[in-house]
Formats: C-alpha cells, structure tokens, sequence
C-alpha cells in the first residue's frame, strides 16, 4: 500500500508529498521539505526547540505525526516577517540579545508569538490568579509561558527582555 499524501503550506509555499505514517513533522521539515529553522534538540518534547505556529498556535513538532496534519497552515521563525520588515519579535531579540549560540532560537521566536497571542486571546496559565480579569503580560506570566523552551547557553535574560517588549508593542 502506498504512503499516504500529506499538503502542507509552510511559510507560504505549499508542499504535497508521500510521508511514511511514522515520520514526524520536525523530520518531514527539516529532511524532506528542507526547512531547517525549527531545531533538533531532544526529539522527546522537553526542549521547545522544534517549536512552530501550526493553524497559529505554538506545537512542537517532534511530537507531532505529519499525516495527522493534512492541509495544515505552518509558519516557522525563518517565515515571520514581513519582507524586509522583521516581526516585532524578531526585531525585539535582536534588541536584546536574545540569543548567544541561536539554537533555540527559532523556537523560542515562534513559543513568544504563540505566547502572545494566548494573551490577547485571554487563556489563563498556571500562574493566572485572577480568571475574571484580563490577562497581564507580567514578567511571572511571560517566564511562565515560555518555561518549555529551554536555552542551554542561558539566554534567558534577554529573552524575557525580548518577549516583554514585543508584549508592549502588540498593545
Ligand atoms: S526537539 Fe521537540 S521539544 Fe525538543
Ligand atoms: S542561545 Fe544557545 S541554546 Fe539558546
């Protein structure tokens, strides 16, 4: 029995191809597809360095079965800008160097896009006190929502910088 086809769009450019049922969606990406932003770091779900916007919500994607995920719009941190506009999260890592060695990177851009979107739409987390009231993006809310992604050279810093400020921007 052949493979079943699997459609993907990610970051704009639509893919259709075979995928054998067990092959993930970080190894369809990266070995298939050649999309390379989303990282390799645990393949076991504990890192958040394979993070992506699947149907515009965070999802990690060593997690994730590609045939589950037929027609699926997926954007990846190297598909986030505008052009030659960078997205407010990008440009706020830059700011703040977000970054030392980069590998997380990709994933901890699309865990802060994924974060803020969460907020605007008013999902509590686990340090939400008040379910009645909106949402503050407080530094406790923002260290809460991105502890999945971890940062082994410990940029942590300025990343909370980062996702703090593009949190401001967006309001
Ligand atoms: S590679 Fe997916 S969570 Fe670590
Ligand atoms: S910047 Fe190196 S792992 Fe995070």
């Amino acid at each position: 029995m052949p493979d079943p086809r699997v459609q993907l769009t990610v970051d704009g450019v639509t893919h259709d191809v075979e995928v054998d049922p067990r092959t993930t969606l970080l190894d369809l990406l990266r070995e298939r597809l050649d999309v390379t932003a989303p990282k390799k770091g645990c393949d076991h779900g504990q890192c958040g360095s394979c993070t992506v916007l699947l149907d515009g919500r965070r999802h990690l994607t060593c997690l994730a079965l590609a045939v589950s995920y037929d027609g699926a719009e997926v954007v990846t941190a190297a598909g986030l800008d505008e052009g030659d506009e960078l997205h407010p999260v990008q440009q706020a890592f830059l700011e703040h160097d977000g970054y030392q060695c980069g590998y997380c990177t990709p994933g901890q851009v699309c865990s802060a896009v994924g974060v803020l979107r969460e907020l605007a739409d008013g999902h509590p987390s686990h340090v939400t006190a008040d379910l009645q009231q909106e949402t503050e993006a407080s530094d406790d809310e923002l260290r809460e929502r991105m502890s999945g992604n971890l940062c082994r050279c410990g940029a942590y810093v300025g990343i909370l910088a980062a996702v703090r400020q593009a949190a401001g921007a967006q309001r």
